[in-house]
Formats: C-alpha cells, sequence, structure tokens
C-alpha cells in the first residue's frame, strides 16, 4: 500500500460558531485535501486556555466545533478527527519543544506582541508565550508534511519548521520538517465593519463577523450593511477598495468562480444587487452545514464516541514519535 503524505490542522473552540474566514480560509482547503492526504484535524482546546473560559461553555464549544469540521465535510473515517486534549502527548512534546525555542524567538512572535498589547502585560500569561511550542507539538507528533492554514498562522508555522530543524540537527532525525499551505486571496479574510482588519472570533463588534451557525436572515443582513465604498462599482482593487474587493474574494470562493468574470456580471449595477446575490450565496452554502451541525450536536453521546475513537488512531501516531523523541534527548525509559 502507498502510503499518503501527511497533513495536519486545528481550529480553537473560541466560539460557539466558526467564522466564514475559518470556514474559507481552512475548512474548504482541508475538506478538499482529506482525500490525498492521511489527514489529522484536531479541536485545540488546550490552546482555547490561553483565554479566560467558562469550563461548561469550553466543553460545549469543543463539541460544537468538532460537529462543524463533520457538518462542514470532514468525515471521520477518512481523517483523524479528535480533542487535542485527549491525546497527552501534545503537551509533553510541548514541554520539550519550550526548552528548544530561545525566549526572545517566542516574544518576537506577532500573535503574541498583538495580544499583549491588546490585553496588557499582566493580562497576558505564560501560556500566550508558549502556545506556539504547542502547536509546534500539534504538528512535529504527526510527522507532518502540510499544514493548511490561514495567512495569519504562518509565522507560527515556520517556527515549527524551524524548531523541527533545530532538534533534528542537534538530537538526530525525528520529526518530518512541514510545509505550511495559505491560498493566496482567502487566506486572509476581513471583518465586514472594518475591512482592513481581519475577521476574527475574538472581534469587539458582531456585526462584521458572518457565524456558520448564525441564523440565514442574520447573516443576509450583515452581508447587506457590510462596509463599502461611495464609488459605486463592483471591482477588486484591495488599496482603494477593501470592503468591495473582500466581499468579491468571498463570492469567488464560494462559487469557485474567478473575481473578473464576477465584475464582469454586476458591470454597470450597484453594490445592492451584488450583495443581494452574495447574501443568497452565503446562505446557501451555510444553511446545510448549520443544518448538519445541529443535528450531530442533538446526539452528543454519539459525537463523543466518534472523537474517542479517533483520538484512540491519534494516539498511536503521536505516543511513537514522542517515546522517540524521549529516548533521542536522553530521558531514561521506565522498566
Ligand atoms: P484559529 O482557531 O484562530 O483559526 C483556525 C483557522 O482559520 C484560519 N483563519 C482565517 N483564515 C482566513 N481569514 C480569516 N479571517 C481567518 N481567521 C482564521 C486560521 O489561519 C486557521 O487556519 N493556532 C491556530 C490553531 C492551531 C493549529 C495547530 C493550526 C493549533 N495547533 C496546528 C494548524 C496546525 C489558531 O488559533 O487558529
Amino acid at each position: 500500500m502507498v502510503t499518503r503524505p501527511r497533513l495536519y490542522s486545528g481550529m480553537q473552540p473560541s466560539a460557539d460558531s466558526l467564522q466564514i474566514g475559518n470556514y474559507i480560509g481552512a475548512l474548504m482547503q482541508w475538506r478538499e485535501l482529506q482525500q490525498s492526504y492521511q489527514a489529522f484535524f484536531s479541536v485545540v482546546d488546550l490552546h482555547a486556555l490561553t483565554q479566560p473560559n467558562d469550563p461548561a461553555e469550553l466543553r460545549e464549544k469543543t463539541r460544537r466545533t468538532a460537529a462543524q469540521y463533520i457538518a462542514g465535510g470532514i468525515e471521520p473515517s477518512r481523517a483523524t478527527l479528535y480533542v487535542q486534549s485527549h491525546v497527552p502527548a501534545h503537551a509533553e512534546l510541548q514541554w520539550i519543544l519550550t526548552t528548544l525555542t530561545g525566549e526572545g524567538e517566542a516574544r518576537r512572535m506577532t500573535q503574541y506582541k498583538d495580544k499583549v498589547a491588546r490585553y496588557g502585560k499582566d493580562a497576558a500569561s505564560v501560556g500566550l508565550l508558549v502556545y506556539p511550542m504547542l502547536m509546534a507539538a500539534d504538528i512535529l507528533l504527526y510527522q507532518t508534511d502540510i499544514v493548511p492554514v490561514g495567512e495569519d498562522q504562518k509565522q507560527h508555522v515556520e517556527l515549527t519548521r524551524d524548531l523541527a530543524e533545530r532538534f533534528n540537527a542537534r538530537y538526530g532525525r525525528a520529526f518530518t520538517v512541514p510545509m505550511p499551505v495559505i491560498q493566496r486571496e482567502t487566506g486572509r479574510i476581513y471583518d465586514l465593519q472594518n475591512p482592513t482588519a481581519k475577521m476574527s472570533k475574538s472581534a469587539e463588534s458582531d456585526a462584521g463577523v458572518l457565524w456558520l451557525l448564525d441564523d440565514p436572515a442574520v447573516t443576509a443582513k450583515k452581508i447587506m450593511r457590510a462596509v463599502t465604498d461611495s464609488e459605486g462599482s463592483v471591482r477588486y482593487d484591495r488599496q482603494a477598495k477593501p470592503g468591495v474587493s473582500n466581499l468579491l474574494v468571498i463570492y469567488a470562493a464560494l462559487t469557485g468562480r474567478q473575481i473578473p468574470a464576477i465584475e464582469d456580471e454586476y458591470a454597470g449595477r450597484g453594490y445592492g444587487d451584488f450583495k443581494k446575490d452574495l447574501a443568497e450565496v452565503v446562505v446557501n452554502e451555510f444553511a446545510p452545514v448549520r443544518e448538519r451541525a445541529l443535528a450531530l450536536l442533538a446526539d452528543p453521546a454519539e459525537l463523543d464516541r466518534v472523537l474517542a475513537v479517533n483520538a484512540g488512531r491519534a494516539e498511536e501516531v503521536a505516543n511513537a514519535t514522542l517515546a522517540d523523541v524521549y529516548d533521542k534527548v536522553g530521558l531514561l525509559r521506565r522498566a
């Protein structure tokens, strides 16, 4: 049997619903790539602990995130879809990787710097500082070849590569060095109200975020109210027309059409028509996913069972890598 190359990716269970950036920037790629790669997808609940959480809500968000993976097309019999904390090797390898990371190197991560700037030094935990080493552990445990992510995760994957190379050079080869895979246009979807800022699950205002599980009427209303410009022509220009360009990228991603063809279709027509059609495209895409996710969530015991079976499969791969790493760094084996 030919072994397929490996793929790894994950999302934080940091909201009740995924947003359209997660869907277009990540999940749509995952769904395609699971066919040709041996794929591992985790719900990274340990990562989510770097933000304040209500414990019961975190459990619920973890299930909801897993349900949306499946509803969005991830097949838990083909890909391995599991919850990060169910596989203890992640936290164990993270420790090893923190010992290989320079403190200054960790502090240079853009996401860390942004969060410190946003919340203040005292509110930012050490967990936030060592977060990229946990992400590196996720990826490296599975001998991953490619990591499909949005643009914002690129620097973390670069660090992962550096750590893999550093470990391999120092102790002997234990890790595959992974490549990030980032879609050029759809790797960054912007907030509908603030189209120069990345759309994010933790956005301050809800009006600019399109949630996968939102009521369709709410989704349509948010699109109709999206910020555009006064020029009135549906034309792609990131600098001069960030709002319209973002909507065009979403339209193209969900329909599989090219942006110039969409521009032609709306030539001489106003933003109203364009937004109305886009709202229909998004609602039609989301509606069946939402329905499937809600159906899966109606039977949490079955969902938990699927996650447990998948965690067992993940653990086999992860534990083999961890045992090799422990040997290589010189930890005495338990007799
Ligand atoms: P997270 O949970 O913030 O986001 C999940 C995925 O969605 C992508 N994404 C976007 N893509 C396009 N436009 C946007 N506005 C947008 N917002 C989010 C993210 O790039 C990501 O691919 N640290 C990671 C989770 C993680 C991980 C991993 C990923 C942990 N371990 C191992 C890959 C491999 C994160 O917080 O993603």
